[in-house]
């Protein structure tokens, strides 16, 4: 477990994970009933861009940072409105100091009603992020492996929810455990919406693990990436998500923010796709 969120939080795959998390959220506040966000890797929540990883690597000025310079256009800078007013929340006096990671911006989100699971299995940010929602009574911290939860927490208890799975990709046969989760949490709670997010490194890989999805047989399932570069082998050129049940809403505003978004991160040389892996049964 070498992986340190510290070093990447805010940059270009966070932005484009963190804007959809949000989408979803805001189409689940829709209904009045309460939902559940299981997030089974969920990072320390908060990370400062002046402590030691985010100075050493600087991503965040290619992600964060740029995107709140940017002219988004009247649509997608409404879309993206909920997003960025986590994080002018978490900057209150407008210099960017801290970013918020995907169990915090969760849980900012939030009405009464609605809870949060977390799980984080490194020891040290599993007791930050406890820290972070002491006392709260929407949050449940557990120092437990996600790849676990994401069979033992489905359906939660107000059948109605979002699973995100954010795994450090540091492990050999993630891809796979990928794959294998969702299809086993797919089994025993099929109308939960499922949010995987995936690095796009390697071409093959990507392909591979997509024939795999597509082999699971799981309906409704959508594949969305934003590409900042031309794909480099070895090299982080685009962050991937596969969305399992997404609202139906969420095509048509996928295709106002990702453009947005190459625009603002990647201007001349990045790219984007929103793809159906199947769609209705
Ligand atoms: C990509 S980061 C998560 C970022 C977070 N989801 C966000 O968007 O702000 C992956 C996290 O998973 C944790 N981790 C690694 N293996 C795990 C496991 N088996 N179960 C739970 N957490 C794990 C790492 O310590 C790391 O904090």
């Amino acid at each position: 477990m070498n992986y340190r969120h510290a070093f990447h939080a805010g940059n270009f795959a966070d932005v484009m994970k963190h804007i959809i998390l949000t989408r979803l959220i805001e189409y689940l506040k829709l209904k009045p009933g309460a939902f559940r966000v299981i997030d089974t890797h969920a990072g320390l929540g908060r990370y400062s861009l002046t402590g030691d990883e985010a100075k050493r690597n600087p991503e965040w000025k290619e992600g964060i940072a740029k995107l709140l310079k940017a002219e988004l256009g009247a649509r997608p800078a409404e879309l993206v409105k909920p997003y960025l007013d986590v994080i002018a929340a978490e900057n209150p006096n407008s210099t960017l100091s801290r970013y918020p990671g995907s169990p915090l911006i969760a849980r900012k989100l939030f009405r009464p009603q609605d809870r949060l699971s977390a799980l984080e299995l490194h020891p040290k940010d599993a007791r930050e992020l406890n820290k972070l929602f002491d006392g709260d009574v929407q949050a449940r911290i557990t120092a437990l492996d996600g790849w676990l939860a994401l069979n033992a927490y489905v359906p939660p208890k107000e059948k109605r929810g979002l699973v995100l799975v954010d795994p450090p990709f540091e492990e050999k046969g993630e891809w796979e455990r990928l794959v294998d989760g969702l299809y086993k949490a797919h089994r025993k709670w099929a109308t939960g919406l499922y949010a995987l997010w995936y690095p796009m490194k390697e071409p093959r890989e990507i392909n591979a693990f997509v024939a795999d999805l597509k082999r699971t047989g799981i309906t409704r399932m959508m594949r969305v990436e934003l590409l900042i570069d031309a794909p480099v082998a070895g090299r982080m050129f685009g962050s991937g998500m596969i969305l399992v049940n997404p609202p139906f809403v969420l095509e048509d505003e996928l295709k106002s923010i990702l453009p947005a978004l190459v625009k603002a991160l990647a201007p001349g040389k990045g790219s984007h796709r929103i793809e159906w892996i199947r769609g209705e049964a």
